[in-house]
């Protein structure tokens, strides 16, 4: 493997300053949305999404995702169809009082249409270990490496100057099955991405302050 340079820009004072500034208060304006337009984004867009997700760090380097994208109506009705009939069960026996409550907000039902009217559909597999033909290898850290690949994902949805929303129908088995995946793949998030529709609002809510979630030592 060996190694090589590092390519590294030191900034100056008020570079770090500006640059982190810029980011927080880009960040702060991302926000999940649940109703979309038709219009559509190109495909060419969505890769460097992708390939921007796909440079996260991972367990010794071992990648372990796999991105469908999904632009094909069929797949979309197909995977709404799943989704809503996993929701309705969810909604009406599977949810305990407390989730529901905690949902009462975001004015959620098990009416999915946002995945059939975003222009594409992003689904994000993680591979609970490596299966390259009958070979079986190891992976490390799954969960938290696909988590942050889906950070990765989800700012740069946002910086392109898309909308999406972190979407997780609960048990989530129906997607391995529709997109045919191999047996060490798990579904970690479905991730409808596009425009928002015209009229679009979003739930008034407000994030921790920076002392209730950091500690100076
Ligand atoms: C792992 C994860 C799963 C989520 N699952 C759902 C979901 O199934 N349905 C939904 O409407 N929102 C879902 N959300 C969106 C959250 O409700 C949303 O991120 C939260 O309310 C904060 O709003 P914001 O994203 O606009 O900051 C999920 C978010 C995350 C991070």
């Amino acid at each position: 493997m060996g190694f090589e340079k590092l390519q590294f820009n030191l900034l100056n004072k008020n570079e770090m300053v500006d640059k982190s500034k810029w980011l927080y208060l880009e960040a702060l304006k991302r926000r999940s949305v649940r109703k979309f337009s038709k219009r559509n984004i190109p495909l060419s867009v969505l890769k460097n999404l992708i390939k921007t997700a796909t440079s996260a760090p991972s367990g010794a380097n071992k990648q372990p995702w796999h991105f469908v994208i999904i632009k094909s109506k069929k797949l979309k009705k197909k995977i709404r169809i799943a989704a809503e009939k996993e929701e309705m069960a969810f909604y009406n026996r599977r949810a305990t009082k407390e989730w529901k409550k905690d949902l009462d907000p975001f004015n959620v039902t098990w009416e999915k249409p946002f995945l059939e009217d975003a222009s594409s559909l992003i689904v994000v597999f993680k591979k609970i270990y490596n299966l390259e033909g009958k070979k079986k290898s190891k992976n490390y850290y799954v969960s938290e490496s696909v988590g942050i690949a889906c950070g990765f994902l989800i700012l740069a949805i946002h910086n392109a100057g898309f909308v999406c929303l972190p979407h997780t129908p609960s048990p989530m088995g129906f997607l391995e099955d529709i997109l045919e995946r191999p047996k060490n793949e798990r579904a970690f998030l479905l991730i409808p991405v596009g425009y928002p529709a015209k009229d679009t609002v979003v739930p008034k809510i407000t994030k921790k302050s920076f002392k209730e979630t950091c500690t100076i030592k």
